[in-house]
């Protein structure tokens, strides 16, 4: 009996100290974007009420709120916030603290117009709508020190708050004067004294030589371009000292369980996501289909590329609820896709999705975007099936806590490659973008699981790395990489790789530049293409379009993989396509844009030579992903077709969502399972 009590008592010390900062986490985070500041408080709970059914767990909050907060220079009122948090905690719903400097109040431009964004043409912004702050400006960096310090001195410990998101979809660039005086600094910093900018610019060309750092004009097109990517480099280092700023007020009082993040725009590349992220504690992005049609390989991409900003699982901070407002026409999604979005981003890592939003203000740039619930206050069909989808991550909460996708595959997005060929496509049809997905989609069909990372990122775990289009390659990168060769892995660089240094100055020697030697070839001339060239290769034929670069072998070990065919163009009988073999590895380099049969077979060759088979063989709109854990591996199939689909399992795993052991299973169209097995003990 006394053994009993003391058992009852060592039970409830051990409940007691459970202490509310350490409050147990749900698995997996399913929420919305809330603005209870928009709303009476007696409609709160009723709000939170229906989200509670859901099984939503978190709300981000307070993002567009400074006028509410600060009414007035000065005066602060934070007791609605206290409600709200305290309110959402009663639902057993979490919270993240929006700071609110994307719409600076109106007391805050009108006493403080220099705050005010400059546009490239030289006019300001007028206070309205939002970002219309200049993202150099002291003062306004102080202003939002200030109150993102004052929400983490009052938040910075609360139990229900559990992150942060600094600002909102930071974007624009100001061209005032104080940014101006700032990229002088930069570049002096950067290059010391001015000759060694006119060196690496080659200034000679037009007369652009420059006497001192101040006569350099602040430019984002139409200019040098190593001046234009090193403003693209003084842009994305402002940003990340604009969001420092807040992050370092938030760090200062806020427990380090509680994240720092912002939520980005996935491929607007304003800034580099990398380097973005060395200073917040997750990536967050935002996912939006404003046509309505969700392309599922398109959608994988961006979230893999999310996931690469700091190679961790991610949180989906905004996601549609059914439709946009501002597309040319606001599709609604069908029935279904939400769900079907909503694992795919599960799928590829994110642990938390959250839509945007829960009821559209009554008034506001905003009143037609989708929501959960109605302008009455009642849940519209979206809020249907987001319920339906909280239950289900409800039940696979536990399966995926603790798991991660991982890829043996990695494709290499370099921004400053990017940049490169945005200023001077040669071809108006070569968009990076779409180059990259030209590789990644066949990629992500035949082996399920690609990892999207910047051309510094370890690389030792990947059989195979694919550099789509590394046109600026500096010396540090290529030893890098033919490192990775030499002891084994293969590296396959795709057309425009190898043409530039760290000054978007054209290498001395051919493409792919300090590749070449490992490649034992080269490019001899690149050509923009307006009408397709034929290819002709033991994996078939078929054809370039966009871009071909003619190659030449300049070792007897190197061998030519693929040629164009015959024609009356200077790219006919020469090599489109080489491969080398070094010490224990492969250096491959193709020079075409292929065509997307060509290309996936020609990737289907570097995979099975880098020995990677998919996870599971199936039909090509079954989306397989594959999360690990220490002790578990859970499969989520996606089935984005219009048929009836069964896909054979590797072994018998646990059908998470619907129960019991399978060893195959049935996917009606647009449907998803969840399996899990898990293994008694670590391998
Ligand atoms: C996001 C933004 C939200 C909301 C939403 C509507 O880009 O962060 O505040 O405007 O778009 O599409």
């Amino acid at each position: 009996m006394a053994f009993l009590r003391r058992l009852f008592w060592l039970g409830a010390i051990a409940v007691l100290c459970v202490c509310p900062a350490q409050a147990a986490q749900p698995p997996f985070h399913f929420g919305v974007a809330w603005y209870p500041e928009q709303w009476p408080q007696q409609r709160w709970p009723r709000d939170l009420e229906l989200m509670q059914r859901a099984r939503i767990n978190v709300v981000r909050i307070a993002e567009f709120s400074w006028s509410t907060l600060e009414p007035r220079e000065g005066q602060y009122d934070f007791a609605w916030l206290d409600k709200a948090i305290a309110m959402a905690a009663q639902h057993h719903i979490q919270v993240v603290i929006g700071t609110p400097t994307a719409a600076p109040p109106a007391w805050l431009t009108q006493k403080y117009p220099d705050v005010l964004r400059v546009n490239e043409n030289g006019s300001r912004e007028e206070h309205g709508n939002r970002l219309q702050y200049s993202f150099s400006n002291e003062r306004y960096r102080g202003f939002a020190r200030d109150i993102a310090g004052r929400l983490a001195e009052r938040y910075g410990h609360n139990p229900d708050v559990i992150g942060w998101q600094i600002d909102n979809e930071i974007s624009p660039p100001s061209f005032d004067d104080g940014t101006r005086a700032q990229w002088h600094d930069w570049l002096k910093r950067k290059y010391g004294d001015i000759a060694s900018l006119n060196a690496h610019w080659t200034t000679a060309y037009w007369s652009e030589t420059y006497n001192d750092f101040d006569q350099v004009p602040m430019r984002s097109e139409i200019e040098n371009p190593g001046l234009l990517l090193d403003f693209k480099r003084f842009v994305s280092d402002t940003w990340i000292s604009y969001v420092r700023n807040q992050a370092d007020a938030i760090r200062a009082h806020a427990d380090p369980r509680q994240f720092v993040t912002t939520n980005t725009m996935h491929w607007k590349a304003r800034f580099d996501d990398f380097a973005l992220h060395r200073i917040l504690d997750l990536a967050a992005w935002d996912n939006y289909v404003p046509d309505g049609h969700f392309i599922w390989a398109d959608n994988a991409l961006l979230h893999d590329a999310v996931r690469g900003y700091k190679q961790r699982n991610f949180w989906v901070m905004e996601t549609q609820a059914a439709f946009v407002n501002y597309g040319s026409v606001n599709r609604t999604l069908d029935p279904g896709r939400m769900r079907e979005m909503a694992w795919q981003a599960v799928g590829h890592g994110a642990d938390a999705l959250l839509y945007w939003q829960w009821r559209s203000a009554l008034n506001g740039q905003e009143q037609y975007y989708g929501a959960l619930v109605g302008p009455d206050g009642r849940p519209v069909p979206a809020y249907t099936e987001a319920a339906r989808i909280g239950a289900e991550f409800a039940k696979a909460g536990a399966a995926l806590a603790g798991t991660s996708p991982h890829a043996r595959i990695a494709v290499i997005q370099s921004y400053e490659s990017r940049w490169a060929i945005d200023f001077q496509r040669h071809n108006r049809d070569f968009d990076p973008d779409e180059e990259l997905a030209a590789f990644y989609r066949p990629l992500e069909h035949l082996a399920q699981s690609v990892d999207i990372v910047s051309p510094d990122a370890p690389l030792e775990r990947y059989s195979l790395v694919v550099a789509p289009d590394l046109n600026v390659l500096p010396k540090a990168t290529a030893e890098h990489l033919a490192d990775y060769v030499r002891r084994g892995g293969h590296l396959l660089l795709g057309p425009r790789s190898g043409m530039k240094d760290e000054y978007d100055t054209l290498w001395t020697m051919r493409q792919p530049g300090p590749l070449a030697d490992v490649l034992g070839g080269h490019v001899e001339q690149y050509y923009a293409l307006d009408v397709p060239v034929a290819i002709e290769s033991g994996l078939g034929n078929g054809q370039a379009s966009i871009w071909g670069e003619a190659l030449a072998s300049d070792d007897p070990q190197t061998t030519v993989t693929m040629r164009y065919g015959d024609g009356n163009t200077l790219l006919a009988g020469r090599p489109a396509g080489l491969t080398r073999t070094v010490g224990k590895g492969h250096i491959s380099y193709l020079g075409a844009w292929l065509d997307e049969a060509l290309m996936r077979r020609m990737l289907a060759v570097e995979l099975a030579g880098a020995g990677v088979k998919p996870l599971i063989a199936g039909p090509d709109d079954v989306e397989v992903c594959e999360r690990v854990g220490t002790r578990k591996q859970v499969l989520i199939l996606i089935n984005h077709g219009d048929e009836n689909r069964t896909v054979a399992l590797p072994r018998a795993m646990r059908n998470v969502l619907r129960r019991g052991s399978v060893r195959s299973v049935q996917l009606a169209p647009h449907d998803v399972a969840v399996l899990i097995h898990e293994r008694k003990s670590a391998p």
